[in-house]
C-alpha cells in the first residue's frame, strides 16, 4: 500500500475582489495540467466561504489515484488508460493497481491473488446473521449491513498490518458475501467458496451453483463478470467514493467506511441506475416498444422520467466505460448465441437520443450503466443484484481511496460549511402561547 498523495505544484496566484479589498490566493496544478483555486485560507482571511451545491466546481482532496477528462472521455487508472486495462489486464491485477499504485510483478500478483484466495470463507457465527433479513429484502442494504458486520468479526487495534489484513478480507469476502445475500434471497443453501476457480468463477459458482448438482462456469461470462469488474473498480470522487473518503475522515475503520459507501452506490442516480434501465427497456417494451415516445417523456421536464444510464456529472463527450460495454454486450451476446430485445431497444434509444438537439445541447451520452445491466441480464445475474455487482468492482477503488486519505497530510475531519436561510433569533414561545 504505497499510495502517498504528492504536493500539487504551485501555479501562480488568482486575485479575489471583495468589499474594496483583495487577497491573492495560490493556485495549485495537478500532473494533467488542471488548475485548482487554494481557498483553505479564504474564511479566515474574508470571513466567506465557497457555496457548490454537488460540490461540482470542488476539489475536495489531491489523488494520484483516476484521472478522468470528462471533455475528451478520458479514463486511466494509475496513468493506464481504460481501455488498455479492459483489453489485458484482470480485476485483480487492477485492484492491485489501485491500491498500490502500480501494476504488480508476477510474484506481487500471485501472493495477492492467493491471500484473497484463503480468505474467502465468512465466520461460521456469519451466515445466521443473515436470517434475520426478509427475503425479499433488496441485496445492497444486506451487503452494506453484512460488510459493517465485518467489523465486529475482525476489532484489532488499527495498525499498517491490520489494515492490510482487512484490505485482503474485504476483497476476499465480498463475493462471497454477495452470493450469500443472492442466496438468503432465494431460500437457497449457502454455497461455500472453491479455491481452486479464479475471482469471478468462484463468484458464479456461488451464485449459482446448488448443493444438488455440478454446476460449471462458463469462461466466456466468468470473462465477461472480470471486464465488468474492472470498468467499475474506480472513478475519483463520485457520491459513493466522496462518501467513504468522508466517513473515513472521522477516523471510521475501513468496513465501516465501504459499508457507507455501498449505501451511497446503492441510490438510483448513482449506481442503482443499472437497475432502472433494464427496468426502463422493460416498460417500453411492456408500452409496445415506442422508443421515441419514450424520448420525448425525458425531455419533458413534467414528466418525471429521465433517461436512465444517460448523463454523467463529468463526462461530456463520451464515457469510455460505456463505449467498451457496448461492444462486450454484442460479444458476450454473440459468443452465446443470445438474442437481446432489451439491447435492441436500447440501440434504438441510443440512437435516437444521440440525434436528438436536447440530448446534445445537454452533452448527454450514455453511460456506463447503459449497457452493463444487458450483459448482466445475459449472464443470469437477477435484475435487483445488480447494483450489488457494480460495488463488487467499485470496492477497491474505495479501498485505495480510504488508505489515501489516510495518509494525506492535509486530511482533516469533513466538515463543510453553509449558507444559513432559516429565522433570525427569536424568543421561544410558551406552548400555551402560540396559535393553533
Ligand atoms: N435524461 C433527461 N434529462 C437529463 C438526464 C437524463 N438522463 N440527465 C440530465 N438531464 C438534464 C437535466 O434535466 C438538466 O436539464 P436542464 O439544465 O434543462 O434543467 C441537465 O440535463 C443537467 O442535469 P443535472 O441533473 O443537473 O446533471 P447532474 O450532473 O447533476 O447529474 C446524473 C448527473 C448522472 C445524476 C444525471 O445525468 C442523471 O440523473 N442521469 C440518469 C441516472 C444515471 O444514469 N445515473 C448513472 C450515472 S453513471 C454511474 C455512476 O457514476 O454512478
Amino acid at each position: 500500500m504505497a499510495h502517498t498523495t504528492k504536493a500539487a505544484p504551485a501555479a501562480g496566484t488568482v486575485d479575489l475582489a471583495y468589499d474594496g479589498k483583495s487577497l491573492s490566493l495560490p493556485l495549485i496544478k495537478g500532473s494533467e495540467g488542471e488548475i485548482g483555486i487554494d481557498v483553505a485560507q479564504l474564511r479566515n482571511k474574508t470571513g466567506m466561504i465557497t457555496f457548490d451545491p454537488g460540490f461540482g466546481n470542488t476539489g475536495a482532496c489531491r489523488s494520484a489515484i483516476t484521472f478522468i477528462d470528462g471533455e475528451r472521455g478520458i479514463l486511466r487508472y494509475g496513468g493506464y488508460p481504460i481501455e488498455e486495462l479492459a483489453a489485458k489486464s484482470s480485476f485483480l491485477e487492477v485492484a492491485w493497481l489501485l491500491i498500490n499504485g502500480q501494476l504488480p510483478t508476477r510474484a506481487e500478483l500471485e501472493t495477492f491473488r492467493s491471500e484473497v484466495t484463503l480468505h474467502t470463507m465468512v465466520h461460521q457465527d456469519f451466515g445466521p446473521s443473515f436470517e434475520g433479513f426478509p427475503k425479499d429484502a433488496h441485496p445492497m442494504p444486506v451487503c452494506s449491513a453484512a460488510v459493517g458486520a465485518l467489523a465486529t468479526f475482525y476489532q484489532q487495534p488499527e495498525t499498517e498490518q491490520s489494515i492490510r489484513d482487512t484490505v485482503t478480507r474485504l476483497i476476499a469476502k465480498m463475493p462471497t458475501i454477495a452470493a450469500y445475500s443472492y442466496k438468503h434471497s432465494l431460500g437457497q443453501p449457502f454455497i461455500y467458496p472453491r479455491n481452486a476457480l479464479d475471482y469471478c468463477a468462484n463468484f458464479l459458482h456461488m451464485m449459482f451453483a446448488t448443493p444438488c448438482e455440478e454446476y460449471v462456469v462458463d469462461p466466456v461470462l466468468a470473462k465477461a463478470v472480470d471486464l465488468l469488474l474492472i470498468l467499475h473498480a474506480d472513478h475519483e470522487q463520485n457520491c459513493s467514493t466522496s462518501t467513504v473518503r468522508v466517513v473515513g475522515s472521522s477516523r471510521a475503520n475501513l468496513f465501516a467506511s465501504i459499508a457507507a459507501g455501498i449505501s451511497a452506490l446503492w441510490g438510483p442516480l448513482h449506481g442503482g441506475a443499472n437497475q432502472q434501465v433494464i427496468e426502463m427497456l422493460d416498460r417500453i417494451e411492456a408500452d409496445g416498444g415506442d422508443v421515441r415516445a419514450f424520448v420525448d417523456r425525458a425531455k419533458d421536464k413534467k414528466d418525471n422520467n429521465r433517461l436512465m444510464g444517460f448523463g454523467h456529472r463529468v463526462y461530456k463527450n463520451h464515457d469510455p466505460r460505456a463505449t467498451i460495454l457496448k461492444k462486450a454486450c454484442t460479444d458476450v451476446l454473440g459468443a452465446k448465441g443470445l438474442a437481446s430485445r432489451q439491447l435492441e431497444i436500447a440501440m434504438k434509444l441510443e440512437a435516437i437520443a444521440l440525434s436528438d438537439d436536447y440530448f446534445i445541447s445537454h452533452k448527454l451520452y450514455p453511460n456506463v450503466d447503459f449497457y452493463s445491466g444487458i450483459i448482466y441480464k445475459a449472464l443470469g445475474i437477477p435484475v435487483n443484484m445488480f447494483t450489488v455487482m457494480f460495488t463488487l468492482g467499485r470496492l477497491p477503488g474505495w479501498i485505495a481511496q480510504w488508505i489515501e486519505m489516510r495518509h494525506d497530510p492535509d486530511t482533516r475531519i469533513a466538515r463543510p460549511r453553509q449558507i444559513y436561510t432559516g429565522p433570525t433569533v427569536r424568543t421561544y414561545v410558551p406552548i400555551e402561547a402560540r396559535s393553533a
